[in-house]
């Protein structure tokens, strides 16, 4: 049952470092080659493809924005991500050579159901990646990569959204491996990189007291924002989505660049605000815009939290608090940096009284459109 939990999501938090290297198991070896055998996609499928649509919903059309993060600079491939339930009303243009992507966890999503439909009917080929052997989607697609998160029954997604993050970075750095993209060195050090994520997410859960905390003394907020950049930005999305259904509180998430067109309008004294900030390495460009963006929004009075790495000090003098996260390849950083943000709104949501696994008005698998 819940394990000694009070919430099955409490359980299906605890369990995500299992559930990452179940799903990485088997498919990725020591030198950093990975199979995907039992996918049976054939490889001149994946080699020929010109253009990659991602169709998905809530929780995992967000795994699908980072998805196309990790497919476009590992391929090369266009990628193109988008909501199933607007998919197939837009005409599409789709042919054999599109590969589409439908993300689901139950795999009876009736919206993303309809898109594989439609993608197949216009001769696309669909891959599936789903949580649950035999359900729909998969029967209905050309080929599958299940993610291992076993039994999710929380209404809220969490192990199998990161468990969705790791099947799309294997199919993104499998692309990258079988057309042999300029990217080869780098792929095989990610592979290699994504094998420790477990042990990662497993140090980011032993140190979430201070945010349980955070999260209690923010119930009476009526508004946490979202900033991110980058494939920090759908983890901004899914932290917001996360405190809507679970809190039942307004929670938005932005591009942190788009701040400035409009959303710092919404920044007031005492207005929390969620930061996501990427790696101080690599793509440093972005680390320091955002933190001028935490400048910003803290010079407005926001109370700034930020979701930073072990090590960067550029971002306290202007953090009220700060989660720290482990060092990651940049594109792998929301395996860790959505973490915080599940405990943040399964907190919140005990805090004001909600009931955790069942959230008013919603259904673990939606079977209708
Ligand atoms: C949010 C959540 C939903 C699902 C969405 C898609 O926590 O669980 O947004 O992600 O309904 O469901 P699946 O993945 O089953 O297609």
């Amino acid at each position: 049952e819940k394990g000694g939990y009070d919430y099955f999501m409490l359980k299906e938090i605890a369990e995500q470092p299992k559930a990452v290297a179940d799903t990485l198991l088997g498919r990725v070896d020591a030198s950093g080659v990975l199979s995907l055998d039992e996918v049976r996609i054939d490889d001149t499928v994946l080699r020929e493809a010109t253009k990659v649509v991602i169709v998905a919903c809530g929780t995992a059309f967000h795994a699908g924005m980072i998805a196309k993060y990790a497919i476009e600079h590992w391929t090369r491939i266009p990628c193109e991500v988008e909501l199933a339930s607007e998919f197939r009303y837009r005409d599409p243009i789709l042919d054999p050579r599109t590969l589409v992507v439908a993300i689901s966890q139950s795999g009876e999503t009736m919206d993303t159901l309809m898109a594989v439909r439609h993608a197949r009917e216009q001769g696309a080929k669909v891959l599936a990646v789903c949580n649950t052997n035999g359900s729909t989607i998969p029967r209905e697609s050309d080929a599958v990569l299940y993610t291992h998160a076993g039994p999710e029954v929380a209404v809220a997604s969490t192990k199998a959204f990161l468990t969705q993050l790791v099947a799309c970075y294997l199919l993104a750095l499998y692309l990258g491996q079988v057309r042999g993209t300029q990217w080869g060195d780098e792929i095989r050090a990610v592979v290699r990189e994504l094998a420790g994520v477990g042990s990662q997410v497993e140090q980011v859960l032993g140190t979430m007291e201070p945010v349980r905390e955070l999260a209690r003394s923010l119930a009476d907020k009526d508004t946490v924002l979202f900033l991110g950049r980058h494939v920090g930005y759908p983890v901004a999305l899914e932290g917001a989505l996360k405190l809507k259904e679970l809190a039942y509180m307004h929670a938005e998430g932005f591009a942190a660049g788009e701040l400035k067109h409009g959303p710092i309008a919404l920044i007031e004294e005492g207005v929390p605000v969620v930061v996501v900030v990427p790696s101080p390495r690599g793509r440093s460009v972005l680390h320091g815009k955002i933190v001028s963006n935490i400048q910003e929004i803290r010079a407005r009075g926001a109370r700034t939290i930020v979701i930073a790495e072990e090590g960067d000090e550029a971002v306290v003098p202007y953090a009220d608090h700060i989660v720290r996260i482990p060092r990651t390849p940049t594109l792998l950083q929301p395996l860790v940096s959505s973490v915080p943000l599940q405990v943040f709104a399964c907190e919140l949501a005990t805090a004001r009284g909600n009931e955790v696994d069942q959230p008013r008005n919603l259904a673990k698998s939606v079977t209708v459109e």
